[in-house]
């Protein structure tokens, strides 16, 4: 079964189980989620994948300091991976784990998949090798102290017969790609970047290790003494997971409803994994390319990179806890233009909940519906004419581009218009002068209105959405896009319910 049109797939980087999850993985899983909802909202059906990235060095290393099997420790981190994605509210579908046997048989027909096409083969090889990248560096890439530039450490020197994967093979192809897809990587300068290095051309990679070097991975099928480099094992889930290499047939007949993926989001410094090698594997196995590869920057916190060492890495639980989780997850897009480097901070966070979150929207519900049980008996006033199509089109238009911030702000410039429309109309002047239908007209327009935020802001906010609706009268509203789009949607007659803020006064 080809690609299904009505379906979305979308990806995180599995992670590495070396260490705890901090709110820079946050950020990617939390972004994946704004996509998989926006799209369920515009009818897609989604299927959306995170999990964990379990083999080697980086991994067995980590075991050994602490003492236990591999196997035993990374069963406990992939499970604090999974808890996290629970309270970060994303709707995973799906979890993979490399260590997995679906995993496990999907790579190594991959493997095969390549070797088919003429694409592997063996050579003794001497590189310098950065385990907390798990990747080889060539002198040029280093820093002016012969550091790697993502963990400023000297890499260590590796000298064994491994695979090698024809990745030079791929240029060609891959320019061509780039050229006819220039949107293929998000942002544009990545893309820019990516097309830069594929002019300067590709080199062939080793993607095995010996056995005797590195024990914790997959099988190289046919070869015990070698494993598969981390890499080549992990970027394989992708497929892996939506049933690469469950049936027993051959490798050119795989097809899937989900594939190719929509978008493979993660961070920059692991585009170049995602946006050149995973292509040119696929190509080699004759799989089609991804739509889209999403490299936002990184988060530092109060501007700096987290780090064990600075002991400043903030732990997701500790913010959701203080500020809740909608306003987090708010917060990450509303503060800092997706795709580039952005900064969290306390002191930004909580100016946010305090401006945006409690002072505009929360009050314009709040007094609306108090205004509206005052001068309505609590019931929606009868529909006024109105239309904000255009508005929710352009909303579209950003979300669709990863333009978070963008869509976010038309969404609070219509909030702010609506609290000035109170402030402006004074309902209860107009009570008192018994101008009735003034009242019903204004009232109507901010309710209706707060009903298209409510879904407008359900990507970001979904719980909050559900909140506003209630309050709106809904026992049961499935946000689409829809009806968002349609204005009068919100029935006049239908029951207000107060209750308690939003967003509540934040505890000293
Ligand atoms: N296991 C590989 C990915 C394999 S995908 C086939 C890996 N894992 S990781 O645990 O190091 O995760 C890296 C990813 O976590 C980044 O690309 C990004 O998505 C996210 N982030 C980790 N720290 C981050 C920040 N400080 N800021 C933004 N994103 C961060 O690489």
């Amino acid at each position: 079964m080809p690609k299904n049109s009505d379906h979305y797939y979308i990806t995180t980087p599995i992670y590495y189980v070396n260490a705890a999850a901090h709110i820079g993985h946050a950020y990617t899983s939390i972004a994946a989620d704004v996509m998989a909802r926006f799209q369920r909202l515009c009818g897609k059906q989604v299927n959306f994948l995170t999990g964990t990235d379990e083999h080697g060095q980086k991994i067995a290393r980590a075991a050994d300091a602490k003492g236990v099997g591999p196997q035993t420790f990374v069963d406990e981190i992939s499970q604090t991976f999974r808890d996290l994605h629970v309270a970060l509210g994303a709707s995973i579908t799906d979890f993979i784990r490399t260590t997995e046997p679906r995993h496990i048989i999907g790579a190594q027909k991959f493997w095969e998949a390549a070797a088919a096409a003429g694409d592997i083969y063996k050579k003794t090889y001497e590189g310098l090798y950065c385990v907390g990248c798990e990747q080889f560096y060539i002198p040029k890439d280093l820093d002016a102290e012969g550091r790697c530039p993502i963990h400023l450490k000297v890499p260590e020197l590796l000298q064994e017969e491994n695979y090698f994967f024809r990745l030079s093979k791929y240029s060609d192809a891959l320019k061509k790609h780039f050229d006819e897809n220039p949107h293929f990587v998000f942002p544009q300068n990545r893309q820019k970047e990516m097309r830069q290095i594929l002019e300067d051309g590709l080199e062939d990679i080793s993607i095995s290790r010996s056995v005797e070097k590195l024990s914790w991975g997959i099988p190289v099928p046919g070869d015990d003494t070698q494993v598969m480099y981390v890499w080549f094992d992990a970027l394989t889930n992708y497929v892996t997971a939506i049933g690469y290499g469950a049936r027993d047939d051959s490798h050119d007949a795989f097809t899937s409803p989900w594939w190719p993926a929509d978008a493979h989001v993660m961070a920059k410094e692991i585009n170049r994994f995602h946006a050149l090698l995973w292509p040119a594997m696929l190509l080699s196995a004759k799989l089609a390319l991804p739509e889209q590869v999403v490299a936002h920057g990184w988060l530092t916190v109060d501007g700096q990179k987290m780090s064990k060492s600075l002991g400043n890495v903030v732990n997701p639980y500790d913010v959701i806890s203080k500020y809740g989780l909608d306003s987090f997850r708010f917060f990450l897009f509303r503060e800092m233009p997706f795709g580039g480097d952005g900064d969290f901070s306390f002191t930004k966070l909580e100016a946010r909940y305090r401006a945006d979150l409690q002072n505009d929207l929360g009050n314009l519900l709040m007094r609306t519906i108090a205004m509206a049980i005052k001068f309505c008996d609590g019931k929606v006033p009868p529909t006024t004419p109105g239309t904000h199509e255009e508005l929710w089109h352009k909303y579209s238009e950003h979300m669709n581009r990863w333009e978070f911030q963008p869509a976010l702000e038309i969404i609070w410039d219509y909030v702010r218009a609506l609290n000035q429309l109170i402030d402006r109309e004074k309902p209860w002047t107009a009570a008192k002068e018994g101008r009735t239908a003034d009242v019903e007209r204004t009232l109507y327009t901010i309710l209706e209105g707060l009903r298209q935020i409510a879904i407008a802001v359900s990507p970001f906010m979904p719980e909050t959405s559900q909140k506003m609706l209630a309050q709106l009268g809904f026992d049961y509203f499935d946000p689409k896009f829809d009806n968002l789009i349609e204005w009068g949607l919100l029935k006049s007659g239908g029951t207000l319910i107060a209750e308690s803020p939003l967003f509540p006064q934040l505890a000293e």
